[in-house]
């Protein structure tokens, strides 16, 4: 089978599996063009280019921006899958941040100065192609060393292709301090082809079709229709059902979260797992920012006995609503009958009607991301 990326999304499209779409064969073709670069620039270290005195161009990179659904990760994960070199990665970029951060401070502690350069050449020496899905900034921290820290990469080789839902000059945009951001920007148009994948199909609305996002009550017809919206959604073959991969994810300060099903920015939770057990806004605003859906199976209907789980589930509803993360769940009753009475049956009041809005054609039609 051919490797190249633009051969194998022609064949999909010929296979009835993705639909035509001129946009994204503009994508693919800049995705091709990099492919082709990175696959025919010799390896790091042949001797000729020392003879020469110099090293061979790495190639440019590509920011592939546009609003959700338009098959940005779907193209990317492609493009990954095709390129055949040795040191590539493939990260979710706020993951990416995480570890950089983790990575800064590990720095820090050695007391040798700039800690930015060290982690450039360890991250430089372990991928010469960086692809990140989803590059979004919303915090200082990140913005604050972002220019840094690519301009560094992009100094030594490496190759970063990127998809975000905004265009570079909307990056952090009314960030605090963002003047320490622009250089950021800059770097990426000097360094990075930006290609805009916007067309008029959200394809993940389309493959939600009219499935129930809601179902009672729990039990094999509730799972069985959550399955198959859970296989529509991620192209996920049913019948490996038993190797849907698992994710264990860092939450940053040393907390880790056990997702028992992770594909493609959809998530599957039991309720126990994720209202049951000690958690607070910090780990479901994770999930909320990492995941575009939840589906949740479990809920049972809360009595006064389960005021800390109905605390946590109104918590995580207000993270997933924040984000417009779409939530399919299964549940013993529906939303306003699911906490009749016990504290804080107040202010669930305001879940239940998150929760139907979240239910709405208006709701599930929005783009992941915070509000
Ligand atoms: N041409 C197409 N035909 C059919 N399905 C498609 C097509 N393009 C994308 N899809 C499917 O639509 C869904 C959404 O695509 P994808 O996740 O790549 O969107 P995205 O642009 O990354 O969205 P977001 O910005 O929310 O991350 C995926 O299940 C993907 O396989
Ligand atoms: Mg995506």
């Amino acid at each position: 089978m051919s490797t190249s990326v633009l051969d194998r999304h022609a064949a999909l499209v010929q296979a009835g599996e993705l639909r035509p779409d001129a946009d994204q064969v503009r994508a693919v073709s800049a995705l091709a063009k990099v492919q082709a670069e990175l696959e025919g620039a010799p390896a790091r270290g042949i001797t000729i280019w020392r003879f020469l005195g110099r090293k061979p161009e790495p190639a440019r990179g590509l920011y592939i921006w546009g609003g959700v659904g338009r098959g940005k990760s779907m193209l990317m994960d492609l493009f990954f899958d095709s390129v055949q070199i040795q040191r590539k990665r493939r990260a979710h970029f706020h993951e990416f941040m995480i570890d950089i951060h983790a990575r800064l401070k590990a720095e820090r502690v050695k007391e040798k100065g700039d800690p930015i350069p060290p982690i450039v050449a360890a991250l430089a020496a372990e991928a010469r192609l960086l692809c990140f899905d989803e590059m979004v900034v919303n915090n200082m921290a990140d913005a604050a060393i972002m220019s840094r820290l690519f301009s560094g990469l992009i100094a030594a080789g490496v190759t970063v292709v990127t998809t975000s839902n905004r265009h570079p000059d909307d990056l952090y945009k009314d960030g605090l301090n963002r003047q320490l951001f622009l250089p950021f920007i800059d770097l990426v148009k000097e360094n990075l082809d930006i290609i805009a994948l916007d067309g008029p199909t959200d394809y993940r609305r389309d493959r939600l079709g009219s499935a129930k996002t809601w179902l009672t009550p729990n039990g094999p017809d509730a799972t069985a229709g959550l399955s198959e919206t859970f296989f529509k959604m991620t192209d996920y073959p049913p019948e490996d059902r038993a190797h849907v991969p698992t994710l264990e994810m860092d939450l940053g300060g040393g907390r880790m979260l056990h997702v028992p099903k992770a594909l493609k920015g959809v998530a599957v939770f039991s309720f126990k797992r994720l209202c049951a057990e000690a958690r607070g806004a910090a780990d479901y605003l994770a999930i909320a920012r990492r995941f575009h859906t939840v589906i949740m199976v479990g809920i049972p209907v809360l009595g006064p006995h389960n005021r800390n789980e109905a605390a946590r589930f109104v918590t995580l509803i207000d993270a997933f609503y924040e984000y417009r993360v779409k939530f399919l769940a299964s549940a013993d009753a529906e939303p306003d009958h699911l906490y009749p009475q016990g504290d804080g049956r107040f202010e669930f009041d305001r879940t239940v009607s998150r929760l139907m809005e979240m239910q709405s054609e208006d709701y599930l039609a929005e783009g992941h991301g915070p509000r």
